[in-house]
């Protein structure tokens, strides 16, 4: 056991630059001097809250760069999720397929919206959401009814589902599209982790009607706290802006709203880094796929954890770099966590399932074997870009 440790840390230490007495980070931002003149143009400009020209300019920027027609700025990558839900039509007393294995924002954002989330399992190459086996489930146990699919056992309303791109890999999104359609279910697609990542050429968030993404400190751009809702309809952005915006309606001085909207607003400030960050980010990915071919190659034919590689039709944005325990050596896990934080590299397990949290342990699910099989064998390994430049290691 202690052999087999030793051989993934000294793997890892062929791949890490040794030294400085510092753990090395799962994923660390980098910040230079466009974003400090950007945070102190907005200073002296006193724009620094949710009016100003950063805001406009960085949903440009996402829209030039994901492809997408819209882009909507927000506070963070939660309240995204939770509005474009809204404006998926998911209401009260509905039900949302949510991977079981994701972030707890995924299924928090549907309990926003006084939905239930309904679990569904994995896909062991993709580490998402599994359409197979979400088809099979829905035949078992739902009905679509004058286009309205519904949970047979709960009498639910299924009104929506959330594919998670798990640390960047796309989900099998063709498959999806097709179940979805035949299932009557909205995609939104929850693209927190996978700016950068694209499915068939196509940018990661755009398959569905609406995709989210997250600017949170950990990510492959941040704003520091940050997210957008991207979209092609014109109309459902329109509706997202008012929303986040405390619906209030255009008028030079009066206060008017005219329905319950959200102040989920991007402050200027955190916009302004956004766009500096914004203009690295092909650099960032560069050298984020850079690194991920180093841990391939010294991981091929590692006897004991293997280098979770991107699907097929997919190009990933490899935000965290990952890697599976073989079946038999999955007890290895909690050593290999306290020895490689202990030796100064920073790991980390998967999220807990959501249906073994305290909240979520009620909730509809299908067999989930293959998100707990995950869970119990996958390491997130450092994963910053600057681990991918040339001169790293
Ligand atoms: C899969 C997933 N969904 C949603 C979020 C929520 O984003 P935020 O932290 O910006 O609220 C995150 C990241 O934090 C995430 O990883």
């Amino acid at each position: 056991m202690s052999d087999d440790i030793s051989s993934i840390i000294d793997t890892l230490w062929t791949v890490l630059p040794r030294g400085g007495g510092r753990t090395i980070g799962l994923h660390e931002p980098e910040f230079g001097a466009t974003e400090r003149a950007y945070l102190l143009d907005c200073i002296d400009s006193t724009f620094v809250s949710s009016v100003g020209k950063y805001v406009d300019r960085f949903e440009q920027m996402l829209c030039d760069f994901t492809g997408a027609k819209r882009a909507v700025a927000v506070m963070n990558g939660t309240a995204a999720l939770h509005i474009a839900l809204q404006v998926a039509g998911v209401k009260t007393g509905d039900e949302v397929l949510v991977p079981d294995l994701t972030f707890i924002a995924s299924a928090n954002a549907v309990s926003y919206c006084g939905a239930t989330p309904h679990f569904v399992d994995s896909n062991a190459s993709t580490l998402g959401l599994d359409p197979e086996k979400v088809d099979r489930w829905l035949g078992e146990t739902a009905s679509v009814v004058d286009g309205v699919c519904r949970n047979k056992k709960t009498g639910a309303r299924i009104a929506a589902v959330v594919p998670m791109h798990t640390f960047g890999h796309p989900v099998d999104l063709d498959a999806l599209i097709d179940v979805a359609a035949r299932w009557k279910l909205p995609i939104v697609e929850d693209a927190a982790e996978s700016l950068g990542s694209y499915y068939k050429g196509k940018h990661t968030g755009r398959l569905g009607v609406m995709g989210v993404l997250s600017f949170n400190g950990n990510k492959t751009i941040t704003t520091g706290g940050g997210g957008a809702v991207i979209t092609d309809d014109v109309k459902l952005a329109d509706r997202l802006k008012h929303l986040t915006t405390t619906a209030k309606v255009k008028h030079a001085w009066d206060f008017i709203h005219d329905e319950v909207g959200y102040n989920y607003r991007m402050p200027n400030l955190n916009a302004a880094l956004g766009c500096a960050q914004m203009e690295k980010l092909p650099e960032f990915l560069a050298e984020k796929r850079a690194l991920a071919a180093k841990y391939r190659a010294v991981f091929a034919g590692h006897p004991v954890a293997a280098f979770v590689d991107e699907p097929a039709n997919s190009h990933s944005n490899f935000w965290l770099n990952v890697l599976l325990l073989r079946a038999d050596k999955a007890d290895l896990l909690p050593a290999l966590l306290e020895r490689t934080n202990a030796a100064g590299i920073g790991t980390r397990p998967v999220w807990t399932l959501m249906h073994k949290l305290p909240m979520y342990a009620h909730c509809p699910r299908m067999d989930v074997s293959t998100s707990e099989d995950l869970a119990h064998r996958l390491i997130n390994v450092p994963s910053s870009a600057h681990l991918g430049r040339a001169h790293a290691a």
